[in-house]
């Protein structure tokens, strides 16, 4: 008897003692939660603003696939950082994301570190600009910060591996996160022949991503703008849909835009969007503007060509989808991109009609416990 009881106390005080463990790690994680904001702001940003941007890019690479590289490192990373609430869930063009949060084009151009990315809490993740062949982008420096105004000015000009190389990547998925396949062109094909450039990252990417944003809007890639202008523009959209019928099954196809484009360039792009039947608008990619800017001509000047991204560029951005959703009666979806840096600016774009908002610069500004941050004031206006 005596040895039940001994036995019996013990199990009592295993059981309690597990249970104030995890209840001791959950404490723990919610203390990390709440550091890590503060963490990234006060320690991490401040060491990797001391490095040349290009590199800081890059060591968060590195960073990313030592602590998210492995399943473990993932699941603590989603405790931490993922909000799920079934009122951010949304189905569109087909797809069911689990929140409308997700990350833009140009980060994570070769698809190195989706899978890390996804543990942050995006809902979905935009991959590339991908072109046919690996192309170095332009000469370095070519990324550069501003950050009394929050805002960066780039010129990569397409800098990637080709698409084959991220075909490859994508196959070794191990999240269930949305990924978006964002194509473009050669540096060095001429724009008369672009159509066939599309035409092959679309087919290489096919069956590995959810779906397709044709990008001919960055300001980096010589007259790539031109293929904007309606006839081009509405020649590729209708060869890349034709293709798309041609499959067991279409995959959604995007386009997009810049913020500088006139409003007539605005209408075209809506009869565009009517008269090919694509699935939606991303507005907007970086503008060629400089301003509104606090750092005077000369230091502007100094920095040279690129687009301009981060907080000045949210006004424009915002006024372009309120455009396109005001002036086509709310005709097709519209995924809202350009200097979201708080909840607020994330709010403001949702008003405007974004049915998905995404983050560059500002999750660079702010860090990734901006996703949360915006998810839960979505959730708390009720706005999904
Ligand atoms: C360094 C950098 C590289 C980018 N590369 C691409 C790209 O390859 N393709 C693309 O469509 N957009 C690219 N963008 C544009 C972003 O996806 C986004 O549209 C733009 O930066 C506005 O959003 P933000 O103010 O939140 O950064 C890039 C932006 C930055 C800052």
């Amino acid at each position: 008897m005596q040895k039940y009881i001994i036995f019996f106390n013990s199990v009592k005080k295993t059981k309690k003692n597990i249970f104030s463990n995890l209840f001791s790690i959950k404490k723990l994680l919610k203390r990390i939660k709440l550091k890590f904001a503060a963490m990234y702001k006060q320690l991490l940003k401040p060491l990797l603003f001391k490095l040349n941007p290009e590199k800081a890019h890059y060591l968060t690479f590195d960073l990313m696939k030592c602590f998210l590289g492995n399943s473990l490192g993932r699941s603590i990373s989603k405790m931490i950082f993922k909000y799920k609430h079934p009122v951010l869930q949304k189905q569109l063009f087909g797809l069911t994301f689990q929140n409308p949060v997700g990350l833009a084009a140009g980060l994570d151009k070769d698809a190195k570190v989706f899978n890390e990315l996804s543990a942050l809490g995006f809902g979905f993740i935009e991959i590339g600009t991908l072109t046919p062949k690996p192309q170095p982008g332009n000469e370095k420096p070519r990324l550069f910060r501003l950050p009394n105004d929050h805002a960066l000015i780039n010129r990569m000009g397409f800098n990637n591996e080709g698409v084959d190389a991220a075909v490859v990547r994508l196959k070794n998925k191990k999240t269930n996160v949305i990924i978006g396949g964002n194509i473009g062109k050669n540096k060095v094909t001429a724009n008369e022949d672009a159509i066939k450039d599309y035409e092959y990252c679309f087919n290489a990417l096919f069956d590995v991503v959810d779906y397709f944003v044709v990008n001919v809007s960055s300001p980096n890639t010589p007259n790539l703008r031109e293929l904007q202008d309606k006839e081009p523009l509405t020649h590729l959209l209708m060869h890349l849909q034709t293709i798309n019928s041609s499959k067991s099954k279409r995959k959604p196809i995007l386009l997009k835009i810049a913020p500088d484009l006139t409003d007539s360039q605005l209408d075209d792009i809506i009869s565009i969007v009517a008269s090919t039947k694509i699935d939606g608008i991303v507005a907007t990619n970086t503008t060629i503007a400089r301003e509104p800017l606090s750092y005077s001509k000369e230091e502007i000047d100094k920095i040279g060509m690129g687009g301009l991204s981060g907080k000045p560029l949210a006004k424009r951005s915002t006024e372009v989808i309120a455009y396109l959703k005001s002036k086509s009666g709310n005709a097709f979806p519209v995924i809202g991109v350009g200097g979201i840096h708080s909840p607020e600016d994330a709010l403001e774009k949702m008003k405007a009609g974004a049915d998905l908002i995404q983050l560059y610069t500002g999750f660079v500004y702010e860090g990734p416990t901006l996703i949360k941050k915006i998810n839960k004031a979505i959730v708390k206006q009720g706005l999904y």
